[in-house]
């Protein structure tokens, strides 16, 4: 926690409001669900698709039979990881409208359910599941150390976390050419497309403050995580972690 709080620094909310960062999030992804599928495809030019099929063609090397996709949004990653006929995959998310969008996709999907739940404070037994997974979720968490610690408690001994976030690029000009994106068309055409002029500033500088690579390998190791992997994915613009628990 002392290493988090000292990386991390004052925390990064979406608004400037009083209610937590929780809250603001859990507002912010109420605002943009609507847009949220085509923007994300239209803006990572349907690679974001690949990522997470790589992650769940690394989810698939431990046939899991319980999965728990946390901060499911609408529900993506969960539809991806069907392909891997487990038996059952619960999403949990703390927004409501962003699981409504997942709740019209995932009709023919009788293997997901979909929850309102709160990933730092999972309503799970602990040893439930053989694997967790997060795409683009932890980031956003407001507590990103009781995030992990809740994700390690309901996995099954030995049974593995996948998390799947935006990093920053180590190359010079694929730094310059990616803040550029990010700082400049992404949050111009969010504007443009979302409800929400916020959602897609808070983005880059969410990016931009996440503790990632090493520092998040250190993250996952103080929460108790062993054998953990760190994959760089396209050039590091964003990186597959695995643990166990
Ligand atoms: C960028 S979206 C990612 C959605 C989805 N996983 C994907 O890959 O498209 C981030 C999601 O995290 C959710 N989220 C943020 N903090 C959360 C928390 N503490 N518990 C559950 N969901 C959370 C947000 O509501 C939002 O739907």
């Amino acid at each position: 926690m002392l290493y988090f709080e000292k990386i991390m620094g004052t925390p990064l909310t979406p608004y400037n409001t009083s209610e937590s960062k929780k809250q603001q999030v859990a507002t912010m992804f109420n605002n943009v669900a609507g847009t949220y599928d085509f923007l994300n495809h239209f803006f990572s030019v349907g690679i974001d698709k690949l990522w997470r099929r790589k992650l769940v063609k690394l989810i698939g090397k431990t046939n899991p039979k319980m999965i728990l996709d946390v901060a499911t949004g609408t529900a993506d990653l969960a539809i991806a990881e069907t392909k891997l006929n487990p038996d059952k995959i619960i999403g949990v998310d703390i927004s409501e409208k962003m699981l409504d969008v997942g709740r019209e996709k995932i009709k023919s999907y009788p293997s997901i359910e979909l929850q309102l739940g709160d990933s730092e404070n999972l309503q799970f037994n602990e040893n439930t599941f053989d694997a967790v997974s997060v795409s683009f979720g932890v980031r956003n968490f407001e507590n990103v150390p009781a995030g992990l610690s809740e994700m390690r408690r309901v996995l099954k001994p030995s049974g593995k976390v996948f998390i799947l976030e935006f990093s920053k690029p180590g190359n010079w000009l694929v730094q310059k050419l990616y803040y550029f994106y990010f700082c400049n068309v992404l949050p111009f055409v969010g504007k443009l497309v979302s409800k929400d002029a916020r959602a897609y500033t808070y983005l880059p500088e969410s990016v931009r403050m996440f503790p990632d690579g090493q520092k998040f390998v250190a993250l996952m190791q103080e929460a108790g995580y062993k054998n953990i992997e760190c994959k760089p994915l396209t050039f590091g613009i964003s990186t597959i972690y695995i643990g166990e628990k």
